[in-house]
């Protein structure tokens, strides 16, 4: 029933400042969870899922970001030259295809909702996946590709659902839920960081959505909300209000919220519990501080 999903959209035009100072330089999306930076964390998810085309929504001072997409060739001949097959393995595995790539700038920072809008001509009338490269989920399938097996049975409008606690819901867009399926949830509307005591749930949409163009619309509308930001949640549930579907996912899988400094460093712990060659040595260090009550 859904359309085949061929593009997806990173918004990585935010400032970062839960980051800074590191991220006056350097932006967030090429921090690094053990040896690779969050943008790749992404598009491996979003390759894994069928995704062709990455339009990037970059801002100023993203440079590092464009740069990191080039081929290094000097790099690669360096690692033939030394017989260094497994790097030039992992160098290659990061290439992407010529004309793959385009990058979009949000010239204000203006909200989630406005960095998708700024990509409007690229995505044109089809549905399109976005992706927030700071949540990162750690998960056998990987949540992009769970999303869109399960979109092609539904169609409309699908974003990925995970159980916080009630005292969280105020950093979440929550769902209301009109009809609860199990691994999917019929969504009656959507409301952006409420405070426990007005979440309709405590079902919290985190960063990965499977959008129709429709929203691109609604998006032309949308005036200012929570935070004073131009909410992409808003836009969503504008959908259902014109008789659109949309549907919230229970992914399978662990989400780090790499936007906050203790989930990145909650990450790093576990990306590099789950690397074979630094497990034992990374369990010792833990156990040992454990052990000795720091
Ligand atoms: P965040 O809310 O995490 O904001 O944005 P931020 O600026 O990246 O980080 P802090 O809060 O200042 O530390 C969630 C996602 O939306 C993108 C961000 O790049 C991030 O991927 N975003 C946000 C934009 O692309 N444009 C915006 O105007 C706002």
């Amino acid at each position: 029933m859904g359309q085949k999903v061929t593009k997806a959209v990173f918004p990585v035009a935010g400032m970062g400042t839960r980051f800074l100072p590191a991220t006056k330089s350097v932006p967030k999306e090429i921090m690094t969870l053990v040896d690779r930076p969050l943008i790749q964390y992404a598009i491996d998810e979003a390759r894994a899922a069928g995704i062709t085309e990455f339009i990037f929504v970059t801002s100023r001072g993203k440079g590092a970001l464009e740069d990191y997409f080039d081929h290094a060739p000097q790099l690669e001949q360096e690692l033939k030259n030394k017989n260094k097959t497994k790097l030039l393995e992992v160098l290659e595995s990061t290439n992407m295809d010529s004309g793959a790539i385009a990058y979009i700038r949000q010239h204000k920072a203006l909200g989630l909702g406005h960095a998708v809008w700024c990509a409007r001509r690229l995505i044109g009338d089809e549905p399109f996946a976005v992706i927030l490269p700071d949540d990162v989920i750690a998960a056998e399938k990987p949540c992009l590709q769970q999303m869109i097996e399960a979109y092609a049975e539904t169609g409309g409008n699908m974003v990925a659902a995970m159980e916080v606690a009630p005292e969280r819901t105020s950093s979440y867009g929550v769902l209301d839920i009109a009809d609860d399926m199990g691994e999917m949830v019929k969504v009656r509307g959507m409301v952006e960081k409420p405070k426990a005591e007005d979440a309709p749930s405590n079902l919290a949409v985190i960063g990965r959505y499977i959008l129709s163009p429709s929203v691109l619309q609604n998006l032309n509308n949308i005036k200012s909300g929570s935070g004073g930001e131009i909410q992409l949640t808003d836009a969503i549930a504008r959908d259902i209000e014109l008789s659109n579907n949309v549907y919230g996912y229970r992914f399978k899988g662990q989400r780090f919220d790499c936007g906050s400094k203790s989930g990145f460093l909650q990450a790093t712990v576990a990306f590099g519990l789950a690397r074979e060659e630094l497990r034992d040595d990374l369990k010792g260090y833990l156990e040992d501080i454990m052990q000795a009550g720091i």
